[in-house]
């Protein structure tokens, strides 16, 4: 029957009947989905998998140093890390459009994961065996949302399925399609990856690129770093993690609105908190979280982040608005 445990022993079974005696990559995103795809390859094959995590500059604050420490910490992986903050500033400057940034950040993405590939197959050669396969966190929903399913139309192009290039020279391990979010936590768990990895909510590829409406860049990044761990620390804190299936918090960085904090006239930028709740991510409704949260969340963030002077929030279902504001 469907349990974790049944789960987890098939994959690993499927998975060393896949990749045999070769060697593997990984990228880690920073998210559930890839760490629970590379503890159950890691699981099935150890130090055949390299883990790659580059770092895009566009994730929450803390959760660089999470996979590079407490992923590494749980599982005894190989990680190689690649420090990309400036490529990825680069390649956004002046960017508005919702698509062209996704497409930007996958691209950019696939280039900064392929020089770092470079680098591992270099040495795995040189250890005998060359890299021929690459391990995706990819969910049941990315695949259906992103076209792939049947009867299904493309939303949003989500760069983990789409922004594959053509010529792609590795065979695909794909230990999670079958799966929705909830079964892949189960499995993390069973496989012993830390709390902190398996309970966090998800989180776009993209990452804050997405939530940044407007042009993203450092400024902006760090505005909406400091908004988003205060309302995560408050919903962590009001112990509402599990009721909240994710609560984006986006930044209006175009829009400006008129504020008064003492007797100083302000013109900041609002910030949005979308909390929501869903079983899967394809429906979601907004969550109807308690008003002294709220509240709190928004005394916080006027009071201790430069340049926001109003937090408002979402109260739209998916259909119509998505999750993600972009
Ligand atoms: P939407 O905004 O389409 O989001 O309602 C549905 C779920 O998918 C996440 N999401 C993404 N995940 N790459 C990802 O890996 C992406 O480009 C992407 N866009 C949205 C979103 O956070 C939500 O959980």
């Amino acid at each position: 029957d469907w349990t974790a445990d049944n789960i987890a022993d098939e994959q690993i079974e499927r998975i060393r009947a896949q990749v045999g005696t070769g060697k593997a990559i990984c990228g880690l995103s920073g998210g559930v989905d890839s760490a629970v795809a590379a503890a159950l390859v890691q699981r099935a094959i150890g130090d055949q998998l390299t883990c790659v995590f580059v770092n895009h500059g566009l994730l929450r604050e803390g959760e660089a140093e999470q996979v590079e420490k407490d992923f590494v910490a749980s599982t005894g992986a190989k990680l190689y890390i690649a420090d990309e903050r400036e490529r990825f500033l680069t390649a956004l400057d002046g960017v508005t459009d919702p698509e062209t940034k996704r497409k930007i950040i996958g691209r950019e993405f696939i280039r900064a994961f392929e020089a770092a590939e470079a680098a591992i197959i270099a040495e795995a050669a040189s250890e005998g065996e060359p890299v021929k396969f690459l391990v995706q966190g990819t969910l049941y929903p990315d695949i259906v949302e992103s076209g792939g399913g049947e009867g299904t139309s493309n939303i949003k192009s989500h760069h983990n399925v789409g922004g594959l290039p053509e010529d792609l020279q590795f065979e695909l391990v794909e230990p999670l399609r079958t799966l929705f979010k909830d079964e892949v936590r189960a499995v993390g768990r069973e496989l012993g990856l830390p709390e902190e990895i398996v309970g966090r909510q998800p989180f776009p590829g993209p990452g804050l690129g997405i939530r940044i409406i407007g042009a993203v860049n450092e400024e902006r990044l760090s505005i909406l770093r400091k908004a988003d761990a205060i309302a995560r620390a408050e919903l962590t804190a009001a112990g509402l993690d599990d009721e909240v299936w994710q609560m984006p918090v986006v930044l209006l960085a175009d829009v400006r609105s008129v504020g008064v904090q003492g007797d100083h006239r302000t013109y900041g930028h609002p910030i949005v908190l979308r909390p929501v709740s869903s079983e899967d991510a394809m429906t979601a409704d907004w969550s109807h979280l308690p008003y002294d949260l709220l509240s709190k969340i928004s005394n916080r963030i006027t009071n201790e982040v430069d340049g926001v002077n109003r937090v408002v929030l979402d109260v739209t279902s998916k259909p119509p608005g998505t999750i993600e504001w972009e």
